[in-house]
């Protein structure tokens, strides 16, 4: 019998031609029952041909309201509360305009609609409670039918509009593996109540009763919950053997779309990232709006998520430019299917070459540029300076001077903590690009604003600490660190971003803006906390092995943002760097003389004239480290 039904329903959805019929024969029915009962079962006494005319008036306006309403086009497995409250209004009115008629027509004597008005009352309730209970009837049914199996149980940690849109999404996909027993919520006045029938329990209670009803994931769906709140939950879930889930905020949604499949792991991201940050949007708009905007390392990490939050301003076109070409493809992949109808251009170019880029100058004609493109890595960048200084240096040099000559207004430059005294090829190559661009800046025939922006470590970009220890800790350990006690400052790549873009839009030109990262983060830790997360035991599942500092490898990064050396800006996170530019003839030519210097393939000479023009540059655990003694000689 449940095998028969479950086909039934699998079948094709009724037509709603078919509803309609079965909510007229329900009106039908219900008509003679509320007739019978006014009449106390003394029907014979009733004329049948006015109970035929009044009969075929009630259907007739009834049928009317339907097709007026539509009330009988819902698929009716899925009727909800919108659904019933248009199916009332639709009996409704054919209520009252039947009351209508019966006072006009009666006033005017008129005999063929005679119908009792209490039979009209009962007749009104008895139709809607039937319309109602056969919708609830059918619903239920299919409820019942599909009822998920091989479910595990869950609470959903918010009872606010968040976690109701998660339960919801779970509860409408039949195939969705959680079967949610609860809500957890901090509001007292939730407490005790219950959502969707669901009761809502507070997280003592909820940690009480949750091996009672074989919890196993707790889904996490608050939109404003500080980082301690989620480590406290994050603690007592691991104790608990309980899986901690994230649904991710509105804005957060692939394709805009709420659903289970959003639903993911709770990541050291959503731990270690900081209070949400409150962006100038409106100078932000103001600076975007209609313009063309090319991205340079639009396919690295920071380079993508840049562009994915200018995709959220009213831009013209956002033209992403980047020489890896796969990486490019992916990025170009997934933000069709997300801002499919968004303007952007994808152009797979190297910045070295500066034929290619006058060219895309020439063709789109940028407003504003937001350079991302480098190469990044300390201990590759130690051993092939000449990649460092022309990818770094000589694309940067090429963007910079094109932005000059072309007139662009905006050029945002992203730079990294490392560039503040350096101790390795990478950071110093960072540096002599600053100094560039804050040298162009400071000329009064220059009318492209040049802005640098400075950060630490942003948290799982591509090759970093996060995604390292991850795979790691996937393949069973060990996971290394450099040094026990290394520490690095931590921001999240979006967090990152948005900052990129206020900053952009803060400056007149020539700053370097310098953001608050917190406070450090022991790496060591990190890993730990890391290993925790995935519910191993240190020493018994998996081990850290201790691997010593790499070249170039600072024990400590550099603080960015102290009182000393910056000075305050309107937002509370950003700073502005208290750094001294230096004349663009002479910076000029000692750079174009360093971009010559490398094609003699001679990397002392290199990361000599590095250091002249960077003198703080000191290597750390370095070949180079010799070059200092005798420059101090
Ligand atoms: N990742 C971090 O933790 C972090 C922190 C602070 C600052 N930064 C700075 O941000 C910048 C970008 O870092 P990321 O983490 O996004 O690195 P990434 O390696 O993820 O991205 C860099 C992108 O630049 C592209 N690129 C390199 N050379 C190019 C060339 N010649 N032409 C065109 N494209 C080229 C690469 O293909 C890559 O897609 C770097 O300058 C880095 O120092 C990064």
């Amino acid at each position: 019998m449940k095998s028969l039904l479950l086909n039934i329903f699998k079948g094709r959805v009724v037509s709603p031609y078919w509803i309609l019929l079965i909510d007229l024969v329900l009106v039908s029915n219900s008509f003679i029952i509320a007739f019978i009962l006014r009449l106390n079962l003394l029907l014979p006494n009733y004329s049948f041909l006015s109970f035929f005319i009044g009969g075929s008036w009630v259907i007739f306006v009834y049928l009317l309201s339907f097709l007026i309403f539509g009330s009988y086009r819902g698929v009716i497995r899925h009727t909800n509360y919108s659904e019933l409250k248009l199916l009332t209004s639709s009996y409704f009115s054919a209520f009252v305009t039947l009351l209508v008629l019966d006072v006009v027509l009666g006033y005017f004597q008129i005999k063929w609609f005679f119908i009792p008005r209490l039979a009209l009352v009962f007749h009104f309730m008895i139709a809607l409670f039937l319309a109602i209970s056969f919708r609830m009837l059918v619903k239920e049914t299919y409820e019942f039918l599909t009822k998920k199996k091989d479910t595990e149980n869950a609470f959903i940690y918010g009872a606010g509009d968040l976690g109701l849109i998660a339960y919801e999404a779970i509860n409408n996909d039949k195939t969705s593996r959680y079967e949610i027993v609860g809500f957890i919520d901090d509001d007292p006045s939730k407490w005790n109540m219950s959502m969707h029938s669901v009761p809502v329990y507070k997280w003592k209670r909820a940690l009480e009763i949750g091996e009672a009803k074989s919890i196993k994931t707790i889904i996490l769906a608050i939109s404003d919950i500080t980082i301690d709140q989620k480590h406290q939950i994050s603690d007592e879930c691991l104790k608990k053997g309980w899986k901690l889930k994230v649904m991710p905020t509105v804005g957060n949604w692939v394709n805009g779309i709420s659903n289970p499949n959003q639903i993911r792991d709770i990541r050291i991201e959503d731990l270690l990232g900081r209070d949400e940050i409150k962006l100038n949007q409106k100078s932000i708009a103001d600076g975007l709006s209609g313009k063309t905007i090319l991205v340079s390392g639009a396919a690295g990490s920071i380079g993508s998520e840049i562009v994915r939050q200018l995709l959220k301003f009213p831009v013209k076109n956002i033209l992403m430019v980047d020489q890896a070409e796969s990486a490019l493809y992916d990025l170009q992949q997934e933000l069709l299917l997300s801002y499919y109808d968004s303007p952007f251009t994808v152009i797979v170019a190297d910045i070295t070459n500066k034929n290619r880029v006058q060219s895309i100058f020439e063709k789109y004609h940028p407003d504003l540029i937001f350079h991302a493109a480098a190469y990044k890595h300390v201990p590759l960048m130690e051993r092939f300076p000449y990649e460092a200084i022309s990818v770094n240096v000589g694309g940067t040099k090429i963007l910079a001077d094109l932005s000059v000559a072309y007139g662009i207004d905006k050029f945002i430059m992203v730079s990294t903590d490392k560039a503040v005294n350096p101790t390795n090829v990478m950071g110093a190559s960072k540096r002599i690009c600053e100094i560039y661009i804050q040298s162009l800046a400071q000329s009064d025939s220059v009318k492209t604003s040049f802005i640098t922006t400075r950060f630490g470590n942003v948290l799982g970009s591509n090759g970093s600490v996060v995604p390292l220890f991850k795979k790691q800790i996937e393949r069973g350990g060990p996971v290394t660190v450099t040094h026990p006690d290394i520490t690095r400052y931590f921001m999240t790549i979006p967090e990152a971003c948005q900052l990129v873009l206020e900053a952009g839009f803060m400056g007149k030109g020539g700053e370097i803006f310098v953001f608050d990262m917190g406070e450090p983060v022991k790496i060591d830790d990190l890993a730990k906390e890391m290993i925790r997360m995935a519910g191993l035991k240190l020493g018994e599942d998996i081990e850290i092995v201790y691997t010593g500092l790499r070249e170039g490898e600072k024990l400590y990064e550099e603080l960015l943002a102290s009182k000393e050396n910056t000075m305050p800006t309107h937002h509370n996170k950003i700073m502005i760097g208290k750094v001294r530019p230096q004349v663009y003839e002479y910076v000029n030519a000692k750079i174009s003389y360093l971009l010559q210097s490398i094609n003699n393939d001679n990397e002392e000479l290199i990361v000599k004239q590095m250091k002249d023009i960077v003198p703080e540059f000191l290597s750390q655990n370095s070949i180079y480290s010799s070059l200092d003694l005798k420059m101090a000689e």
